[in-house]
């Protein structure tokens, strides 16, 4: 028998390779690791896998096609969930189930195996991608059924089954981390009352505090073609590339940190604070060229498609028809979502420099308070009377809302 474990290094998937071993007849596992941007995480990983029991690890590099065909399309729809959350562990698991589902059919395996526990989203969304691409492959969630119910316990299996650990037992949130963001969950946050500590050295990886950044503002200026941003300070950039840089500059200027506490999909309120620099100014200029691009129904109707949007990815609903559906109204309200946005980062903060696009829809010569020839202001007075109507008819039968 063979079982392919979606693979991170971290504690959970490494004590599951002994487990499966034990509790499946010895079998054989296969670990595989998506790699959409972790980083050092993945140093040493072959060697660790094999250690722990593993026959072998695959590493699939999926950073540039998590980008182009995940992050931006996100991006484009202006998705947020619970207005903060830029749902960057929400889009890494389909793209990363869809891997191992490719390796594990490959490999002819029995089974797919994840280590994420049963009270969060990412076992939603890793499993909803499997049925996607494998309907009647099994599935092994072994935080689901075995007996080991705390972080302390699996310290005591790994210990007595002679796994390496580099984790300390105090300092170790759970953390996600690829291109786009890095979360943090556990120990002290789950108490929403007790303030993250952004200045403790070793707990932001991504940047520093908006208290730590420096006294001199970075201006940046980013150009956008059909709502994808393509090039950086006039150096045209590949997504990974992109979205890298953008870290290093708007972590460095203490940019992009989130304390949320959001609904999970499996019912409960959950604590986190997200790092998330490039990211958020990503979406900052983005919305800024539509700002100036879109017209205003298109605008205020993507809004609401935003909304769904956000639910659907962080629900887990990636290969979904209505998802994909939304993603084709987006690229198409992208036609004209092409200019330079300049911006100024400084302390947390991104302030707007400008923007221009040659399909601005913004007018000066109708804008402006001067005089001009093309605003008739008379117009006006018609328009008002029609428009204020239903509440002159209101008024006049006596009724006010003034409640
Ligand atoms: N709460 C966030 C989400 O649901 C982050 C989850 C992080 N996952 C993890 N395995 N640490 O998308
Ligand atoms: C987990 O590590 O599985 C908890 C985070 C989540 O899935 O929401």
């Amino acid at each position: 028998k063979k079982v392919v474990l979606a693979y991170s290094g971290g504690l959970d998937t490494s004590i599951i390779i002994p487990w499966l071993k034990e509790n499946y007849n010895n079998c054989e596992v296969i670990a595989v690791s998506g790699d959409v941007g972790q980083g050092t995480e993945l140093d040493g990983l072959e060697e660790k896998a094999k250690k722990t029991g593993a026959s072998k690890l695959y590493v699939l590099d999926l950073k540039e096609e998590f980008v182009q065909d995940y992050v931006y399309p996100t991006l484009k729809a202006g998705a947020v969930y619970e207005n903060k959350y830029l749902l960057g562990t929400s889009f890494a698991r389909p793209i990363i189930a869809k891997g191992i589902v490719e390796i594990a059919k490959r490999e002819g395996a029995d089974a797919i195996c994840h280590g994420c526990t049963g009270k969060g989203n990412d076992q939603v969304r890793f499993e909803l991608a499997i049925k996607a691409y494998a309907p009647d492959m099994t599935v092994i969630a072994p935080w689901r059924i075995w007996d080991i119910k705390s972080r302390e316990e699996e310290i005591e299996y790994a210990e007595s089954h002679n796994i390496p650990l580099k984790i300390s037992r105090e300092t170790n949130y759970s953390k996600d981390k690829n291109l786009w963001h890095l979360s943090h969950e556990g120990l002290d946050l789950e108490d929403p009352s007790n303030e993250p500590l952004y200045n403790k050295p070793g707990f932001l990886e991504l940047g520093v505090s908006p208290e730590q950044a420096p006294d001199e503002p970075t201006y940046i200026s980013l150009h956008f073609e059909k709502g994808v941003p393509t090039a950086l300070d006039g150096e045209s950039l590949s997504g990974a590339e992109m979205v890298a840089k953008l870290n290093e500059l708007g972590g460095k200027n203490g940019i992009g940190l989130a304390d949320i506490i959001e609904n999970r999909l499996v019912g409960m309120k959950s604590r986190g604070v997200y790092e998330t620099p490039g990211g958020t100014i990503l979406y900052h200029a983005h919305n800024k060229l539509e700002e100036l691009c879109l017209d205003k129904e298109t605008y205020h109707y993507k809004q609401q498609v935003a909304l769904k949007f956000a639910d659907l990815v962080y629900n887990g609903q990636w290969y979904t028809p209505l998802r994909q559906a939304l993603s084709a109204f987006v690229d198409n309200t992208q036609e004209t979502v092409t200019g330079d946005v300049k911006l100024k980062l400084y302390k947390g903060n991104i302030i707007d420099a400008g923007v221009t696009s040659p399909y601005s829809l913004y007018d000066e010569d109708i804008a402006t308070f001067d005089e001009d020839e093309v605003y008739n202001q008379a117009d006006s007075a018609g328009f008002i009377n029609l428009f204020g109507l239903p509440i002159k008819v209101q008024a006049k039968k006596g009724l006010t809302y003034d409640k």
